[in-house]
């Protein structure tokens, strides 16, 4: 059995929603899942040992690229004093394309953690509206796909 750590960072409940259905696809998938609120986790989370590392935010602000709030602080901690090598990851968030910044969070993140030596398994899920199952459970096999070749 392999193991995973879900860290969302959510205001109205989307990428909440998104979290728990790539915690239900990953579990009945042969992993352990821990899903953590981003809000009740320190930057160290990341540090612990697990097979596969999946960060999650929305995105906010107009005119420039605004993180989901409780997520703004563990974001600033995404830094130099982390030892990420090689971890496995990938990055998902829920937006509206209507925005200048479609799901702009998740690109932000996802350089971060790569410029942290994270490996960065495929392409991260931009979720424009509502969350679909369909989606997200497909995403979620590219994952374990890509974390198994890797
Ligand atoms: C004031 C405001 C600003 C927003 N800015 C963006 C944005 O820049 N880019 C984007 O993709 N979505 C933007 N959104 C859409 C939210 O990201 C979207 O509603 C998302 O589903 C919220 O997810 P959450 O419930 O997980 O926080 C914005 C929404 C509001 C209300």
């Amino acid at each position: 059995m392999s193991t995973a750590l879900i860290i969302y960072g959510s205001s109205t409940g989307n990428t909440e929603s998104v979290a728990e259905t790539i915690e239900e696809y990953l579990s009945g998938h042969d992993y352990e899942v821990t899903v953590k609120n981003v809000a009740d986790v320190t930057i160290k989370a990341l540090e612990d040992p697990y097979d596969l590392y999946l960060l999650g935010c929305s995105t906010w602000g107009e005119e420039e690229i605004e993180l989901q709030e409780d997520f703004e602080y563990f974001y600033e901690d995404m830094n130099g004093s982390l030892n990420l090598a090689d971890k496995k990851m990938a990055v998902f968030g829920c937006g509206d394309s209507s925005y200048l910044y479609f799901c702009g969070a998740v690109d932000v993140i996802e350089e971060r953690a790569e410029n942290l030596g994270v490996q960065i398994l495929c392409k991260s899920l931009k979720i424009d509206g509502d969350p679909e199952d369909e989606e997200i459970n497909e995403w979620t096999q590219e994952v374990i796909n890509a974390a198994e070749k890797k």
